[in-house]
């Protein structure tokens, strides 16, 4: 049976990757870094399936552990400090887990199990402030956060070692995709979240947004992986973005996530101006006609379905 390792496996992508190569008959093996308590909430149905190692991206010697023990066919390094808001307040800290953690895992991968594959979480945050319509794999890069500046040195150093030592490196730049397992901090769910709250009458107070007019190409998270899994199946390593091809905004979101409870949005949002960004990127929005074209990939969830879906399961959850 292959093996597969996921870094990140209990974040958003981590979770519906693990459950896709589970399907497809992969032996799935986990890095989980220690925490006080386990928050194992994304993995839970997935707890006697796969096995879980420890170690850190911060830890080198780890990291060299962890591909000794579990000797993986493909790779996927998903673990990363992802929030951008976040970054400006942990820059060290971003660059320490999103940029040095991939060069930890490259080395620890090149040392000892070169014949692996190996998938890097690139991000459309390394496009940033970009004056191009549509971004694709040729267009310039210019991030805008610490967060993108740590994203944009993995991609780098992903693709030099596959230039340098011949490895079957890959960088999926991904844009924004959420679900119902997306972190509370993302502007999708926190506004998914609370159009639920507030239709359920908990708690009424206006939802405190930044930057209303900040514009994403949003698809969903579990289209996204399977875009992963393409990539290190293919016949060469190539990179690729992945994304809808459609943009919308911040306002757009919110307008459709009260529609769906019945609600006017601009009476339960208020702008709270420490929410907006040292430096924003006003607006991203992805060509995938290569991954489209070579990997036969296309994103199922449309807009509409996605805010329908993350609000539909706060609803639920709410309900008690
Ligand atoms: P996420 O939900 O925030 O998950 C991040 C994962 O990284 C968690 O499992 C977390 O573990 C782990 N992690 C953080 N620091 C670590 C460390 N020092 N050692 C080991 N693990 C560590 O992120 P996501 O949305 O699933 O995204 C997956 C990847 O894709 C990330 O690299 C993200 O930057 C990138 N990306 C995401 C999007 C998007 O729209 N979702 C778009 C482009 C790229 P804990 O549970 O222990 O915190
Ligand atoms: N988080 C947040 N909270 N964002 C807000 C808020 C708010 O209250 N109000 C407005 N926004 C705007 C942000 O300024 C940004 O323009 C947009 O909403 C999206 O913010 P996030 O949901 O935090 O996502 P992101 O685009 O910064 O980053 C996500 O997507 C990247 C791919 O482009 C993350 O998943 C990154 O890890 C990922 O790489």
């Amino acid at each position: 049976m292959p093996r597969a390792l996921i870094t990140g496996i209990t974040g958003q992508d981590g979770s519906f990757l693990a459950e896709q190569l589970l399907q497809q008959g992969w032996e799935v093996f986990g890095l989980v870094r220690r925490s006080s308590s386990k928050h194992y909430w994304r993995i839970q149905h997935l707890l006697e399936q796969i096995q879980l190692v420890h170690g850190d991206m911060l830890d080198l010697s780890s990291l060299i552990r962890v591909v000794q023990l579990v000797d993986p066919d493909h790779v996927y390094n998903l673990a990363a400090q992802s929030s951008v808001a976040l970054s400006w307040s942990e820059p060290l800290h971003t660059a320490e887990v999103t940029a040095l953690g991939c060069a930890r895992m490259l080395e620890a991968i090149r040392i000892g199990r070169p014949q692996a594959r190996f998938y890097q979480a690139s991000s459309s945050e390394i496009f940033g402030l970009n004056s191009s319509p549509m971004q694709s794999e040729g267009t310039a890069l210019h991030p805008r956060s610490p967060y993108g500046v740590a994203k944009a040195y993995a991609h780098h150093l992903t693709i030099n070692y596959r230039e340098s030592f011949g490895l079957f490196c890959v960088a999926g730049i991904l844009f924004n995709h959420e679900s119902e397992r997306r972190g509370m901090e993302f502007v999708t769910r926190k506004i998914a979240a609370g159009a639920a709250r507030i239709k359920r009458g908990k708690d009424v107070r206006p939802i405190p947004l930044g930057n209303t007019s900040a514009r994403r190409d949003w698809g969903f998270a579990g289209d996204y992986t399977q875009a992963m899994l393409r990539m290190l199946s293919a016949d060469t390593p190539q990179d690729y973005v992945i994304a809808t091809g459609q943009s919308w905004s911040v306002a757009d979101f919110a307008e459709r996530a009260f529609n769906y409870v019945g609600l006017d949005w601009q009476n339960h949002v208020e702008l709270d101006s420490t929410l907006c960004r040292p430096a924003e990127v006003p607006t991203l929005c992805g060509d995938a006609s290569k991954a489209k074209a070579e990997l036969g990939w296309k994103p199922l969830v449309e807009f509409d379905q996605l805010v329908q879906r993350m609000v539909d399961w706060e609803l639920r959850r709410q309900a008690v």
